[in-house]
């Protein structure tokens, strides 16, 4: 029996190490950990000087949630990083703000604790490694939305008179005139609450009392809205022709980076891409590979993106989301449209359409001012094929008789997606949409995001 499982266990390492496929390069974004927050409003008690160090900054939780993931990506890296910090596999890389920089170096503090001659100092399980940033004017790779392109700020203002939009902003008309009130803050929009849903999130996370007037039930709504105005940012209204514009562009320098090591003579000894950002970096990748939960993602959060080379020499990519330190293992994320396992030839064919050719050409694009419906639908058919058929007569077929249904305007989308968000919007509406009731409405309108990016829902959907 011992040496049956003995076996067993020889066999499992022998197919870990050559079974199907060996890991060849590792990209990780992560989001910085807890911290104060960014702001008050004008009524809040606990103005800045509440905060040690003052606003933005990492506090000592949010390094521990680094030091923690750091620790994790040892774990799960181990046998493919040198346990020593050997300067070639690693190349790390930090927004210019001092909560992103610490926790990378929080970070790094967990992945490459030194051990031997490493150590310099008797005493301190620390060693430097360092980290690159650039000015954050001049950040164009992990800084979203990046706001100095005119179609975007289009595209944004567009998804502001989307039907959707404009039915959230009147269903909490009075619950954002209510904030506005007892916040003192100018105004309060679908797109600007989110800030004080971070503001008192932060406080409560830190023990400090909240006003009055927010109940739970308060928070929760705060919650919903503030997860809606990341869903708008790259999502909701046109969603490939923003990505283009911002996730598209940390997407395209990923895939570079994969095929370089892909290609017949990879050079160097790189193993891993560290990236220090934001929740809005993670949501704009995320939007970008049509794979976002539609939540803002919590400190620490971590993409995992791995490069992989099976037995027979082709290449295939393999998605991860931790959003969670007390689950085991990271949730597997998969693209529409592929497998888990996706061959780097499919993943870049399926991504292709969000991959911007000339970015500062493109947010150049439809910024005069005369809109007519027909000019803007021909340019998107321009910019992308959308899955299957090249015959744009069905697709202008489709997107008429879904527009003149009045269900949908989300013209970005590709037909599969029209389809399956049209079956979707058909049984919302049908049984839940004429009662009108608030909370209705809002599960309603949060599916149809959430569905629009499940594939299972989509193949279900879409199965005929
Ligand atoms: C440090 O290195 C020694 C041998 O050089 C090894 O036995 C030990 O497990 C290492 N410790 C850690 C924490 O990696
Ligand atoms: C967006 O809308 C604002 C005000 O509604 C306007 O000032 C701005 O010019 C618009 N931007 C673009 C790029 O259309
Ligand atoms: C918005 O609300 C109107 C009526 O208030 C309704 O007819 C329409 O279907 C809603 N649109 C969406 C996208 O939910
Ligand atoms: C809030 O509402 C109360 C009662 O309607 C009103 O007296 C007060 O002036 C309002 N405050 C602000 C800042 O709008
Ligand atoms: C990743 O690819 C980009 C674009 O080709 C390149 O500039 C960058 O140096 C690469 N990163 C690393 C760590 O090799
Ligand atoms: C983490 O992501 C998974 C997959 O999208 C989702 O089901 C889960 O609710 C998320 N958890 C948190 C805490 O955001
Ligand atoms: C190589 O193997 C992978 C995984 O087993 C498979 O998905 C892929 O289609 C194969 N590629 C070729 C070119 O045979």
């Amino acid at each position: 029996m011992a040496s049956y499982l003995l076996v067993l266990l020889l066999l499992c390492i022998l197919g870990q190490s050559f079974g199907q496929s060996q890991l060849k390069l590792v990209t990780v974004l992560y989001r910085h950990g807890d911290r104060s927050p960014v702001k008050a409003f004008p009524t809040d008690p606990h103005q800045e000087s509440a905060w040690p160090q003052g606003f933005g900054q990492l506090t000592q939780e949010g390094m521990r949630q680094h030091l923690e993931l750091g620790q994790f990506l040892r774990r799960r890296y181990q046998g493919f990083l040198s346990e020593p910090y050997t300067r070639y596999e690693i190349a790390v890389r930090s927004t210019d703000y001092d909560r992103t920089l610490m926790s990378a170096e929080s970070n790094l503090a967990g992945l490459y604790p030194p051990n031997g001659s490493q150590v310099f100092h008797p005493g301190l399980n620390w060693q430097p490694i360092p980290i690159h940033t650039v000015p954050q004017d001049q950040e164009r790779l992990l800084s979203f939305p990046l706001s100095n392109c005119a179609y975007y700020q289009r595209l944004m203002n567009e998804t502001e008179k989307t039907e959707l939009f404009i039915n959230m902003t009147k269903t909490y008309a009075d619950f954002l005139e209510m904030v506005r009130n007892k916040t003192g803050v100018e105004s309060t929009t679908i797109a600007s609450i989110w800030s004080i849903h971070d503001t008192l999130f932060c406080e409560e996370k830190h023990g400090m009392t909240l006003p009055d007037w927010v109940t739970p039930d308060v928070m929760s709504t705060l919650q919903f809205l503030k997860n809606f105005g990341f869903q708008i940012l790259f999502g909701v209204h046109k969603r490939v022709e923003k990505s283009r514009l911002q996730g598209g562009l940390l997407l395209d320098q990923i895939i570079k980076n994969f095929t370089t090591v892909s290609s017949l003579k990879p050079n160097g000894q790189l193993k891993m891409i560290m990236y220090s950002a934001h929740d809005t970096t993670i949501v704009a990748l995320h939007e970008a590979l049509n794979v976002f939960n539609g939540l803002q993602p919590p400190y620490a959060s971590c993409h995992i993106m791995e490069l992989h080379q099976d037995s027979n020499g082709s290449f295939s990519v393999e998605i991860f989301y931790r959003n969670d330190s007390s689950v085991a293992e990271p949730y597997p994320l998969t693209i529409p449209g592929c497998a888990h396992h996706c061959s780097l030839e499919e993943f870049i064919k399926l991504t292709q359409s969000v991959i911007p050719t000339d970015w500062d050409k493109e947010c150049m694009m439809n910024t005069g001012s005369t809109d007519t419906g027909a000019g803007e639908e021909a340019e998107i058919f321009q910019w992308r094929n959308p899955l299957g058929t090249r015959d744009s007569h069905v697709k202008r077929a489709w997107l008429r008789q879904i527009e003149q249904e009045g269900r949908v305007s989300i013209r970005g989308e590709s037909l599969k997606q029209l389809r399956c968000c049209d079956c979707i919007l058909s049984q919302c509406s049908a049984d839940v949409l004429p009662r009108r009731s608030a909370r209705i409405f809002r599960q309603c309108s949060a599916y149809h995001h959430l569905y629009l990016r499940s594939s299972s829902t989509h193949h279900q959907c879409c199965a005929d």
